[in-house]
């Protein structure tokens, strides 16, 4: 394994449900993610981009296969250890937001460092601030501000205590292009010049133009890995497995 290597999944196999209304999400997907690197996540709904994520974040449970994050296998961590592992290492971009209905905006963004009881580092959570363009609706609670106002708020909560680990569930989907390239420009950023490995859902090619390399899940497999992704290419790629859904 690459001394790099922060996150491994190994087989992971993921199946809803039994018998008859049994579901493969995920079928053996092997990967592995390096410190410092931003990878795209694409594939088409009910692919298993999410459940992937799950599982890396130590969310859900595989049903087979291992994922290991720094050196640790999540399935042998006790319940305890894998909180103080998600809290400590790994912030998360829930697809649905997962806000907290009761507290304002900032204390949803601050609330990971509440929780771990340390105190917010100034100077970077303003950047992040900033850089999710909240402006005057920080005083909000989530069922007072828009789609995407809530979706930059989770950004924000991700970003905040600067885990060595982001992943993010298709962070831009819900917003317009400027807030959505000051998004992924701050990703990218959190990969770049903060050495931390981000990992990205998302349906567009321009959001995974940001990324160092685009997996391509299909039917819960990685079926396709590019290096230096573009738009253009990333366009390309996609009209190829639309049309070898439709053979
Ligand atoms: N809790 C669950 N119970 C049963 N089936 C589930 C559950 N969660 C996901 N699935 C199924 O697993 C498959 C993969 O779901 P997943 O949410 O990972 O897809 P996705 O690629 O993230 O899709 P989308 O782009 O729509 O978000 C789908 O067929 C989905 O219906
Ligand atoms: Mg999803």
């Amino acid at each position: 394994m690459d001394q790099r290597t922060v996150a491994v999944a190994d087989r992971l196999g993921k199946v809803y449900g039994s018998g008859q209304a049994a579901v493969t999400a995920l079928d053996e997907v092997s990967a592995q993610f390096r410190r410092g690197e931003f990878t795209a996540v694409m594939g088409p709904s009910g692919s298993g981009k999410s459940t992937l994520m799950h599982c890396l974040a130590g969310l859900d449970t595989p049903t087979s296969g291992k994922a290991w994050v720094g050196g640790a296998d999540l399935g042998s961590l006790k319940e305890a250890e894998l909180t103080r592992l998600r809290r400590d290492r790994i912030g998360f971009v829930f697809q649905s937001f997962n806000l907290l209905p009761t507290l304002t905006a900032w204390e949803n963004i601050v609330l990971p460092l509440t929780l771990a009881g340390t105190k917010p580092d100034q100077d970077w959570t303003r950047r992040v601030v900033d850089a999710v363009g909240l402006g005057d609706r920080l005083g909000h609670r989530p069922s007072e501000l828009s789609g995407g106002q809530q979706q930059r708020v989770a950004c924000a909560r991700a970003l905040v205590s600067r885990p060595e680990i982001v992943v993010a569930d298709e962070p831009t989907g819900n917003l317009d292009s400027r807030s959505g390239a000051q998004i992924l420009g701050l990703l990218r950023r959190c990969a770049k010049e903060w050495g931390q490995t981000v990992l990205m859902v998302t349906h567009d090619p321009i959001a995974a133009g940001y990324a160092d390399r685009v997996l391509f899940l299909a039917d819960g497999r990685i079926v396709d890995e590019m290096a230096g992704p573009t738009p253009d290419l990333v366009l390309d790629r996609m009209r190829r497995f639309d049309g070898q859904a439709v053979r």
